[in-house]
């Protein structure tokens, strides 16, 4: 399980950079609307100088800002051509349309992440379209099945009727476990990101459920690297040396 920070912050991505545990990051809108106000492309130039300097060769995944096929295109190709990143993914978001335009990106020979994903069913359908990441969405996933009397009410009644999903559609293990098997047999180089991580445990559960990549917000690195029985041994083994040299 390779490990992604999901931040656009450029503190957090450096700190997390500079220790050597991870292999990318990924940003979306919401992310870097968090950040002091500047300009989109300067922004993500200062995030892939940092990678140049800490560890060249990483993934960088930019997320487009539109729902309309031709706007989607257009900033993909103006990302590739303004950041020069060998290794970017545009992250575009799963619809219909959506698959047209990963299809045509992925013949001109760009890496898509296909994001929002809560099925297992948009994920193959991205990964058949030429998505070289599907990003699950683990907090979401559980939230949309918890939803009930909320405002998805009908939208969950609809689709319990229709059988769009059943209820270990809500179960975010089962989805990824799902997805990776139909992955595995049918589009193997595909990876799957696990994102929308709401606690420690689900970073571990996501990897173990099979994703292949766990994308984490930087806040809950410190809490994956501790433990107390950690801080109890490391104390007693410096206590009794120090005693024993003395
Ligand atoms: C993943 O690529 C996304 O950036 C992210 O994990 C979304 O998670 P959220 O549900 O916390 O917005």
């Amino acid at each position: 399980m390779k490990l992604f920070v999901d931040s656009a912050n450029l503190k957090d991505i450096a700190e997390a950079l500079k220790r050597g545990f991870v292999r990318g990051i990924t940003t979306n809108p919401s992310l870097l609307a968090k950040e002091p106000k500047s300009a989109f492309e300067e922004h993500i130039e200062k995030i892939v100088a940092l990678i140049l300097y800490y560890q060249p060769g990483i993934h960088l995944s930019v997320e487009v800002f539109s729902r309309e096929p031709n706007e989607i295109l257009r900033q993909s190709v103006e990302f590739r051509r303004i950041f020069e990143y060998p290794d970017l993914s545009i992250k575009i978001q799963i619809g219909l349309d959506e698959l047209e335009i990963i299809n045509l990106l992925k013949k001109e020979g760009f890496s898509v992440n296909c994001t929002c994903l809560m099925t297992v069913n948009q994920a193959v359908m991205a990964a058949a379209a030429g998505a070289r990441y599907v990003s699950l969405f683990v907090g979401r996933i559980r939230d949309g099945g918890i939803d009930i009397g909320g405002k998805f009410e009908k939208e969950l009644k609809d689709g319990f009727e229709k059988k769009t999903f059943t209820e270990k559609d809500f179960d975010p293990f089962t989805v990824i476990k799902e997805t990776r098997m139909l992955l595995d047999k049918s589009y193997p180089d595909v990876e799957i990101i696990a994102g929308s991580m709401r606690s420690c445990n689900d970073i571990k559960m996501s990897g173990l459920a099979g994703a292949h990549i766990v994308t984490v917000p930087p806040k809950y690195f410190a809490d994956m690297a501790a433990h107390f029985k950690t801080n109890e041994v490391v104390a007693q083994f410096l206590k009794d040396f120090e005693d024993w040299i003395k």
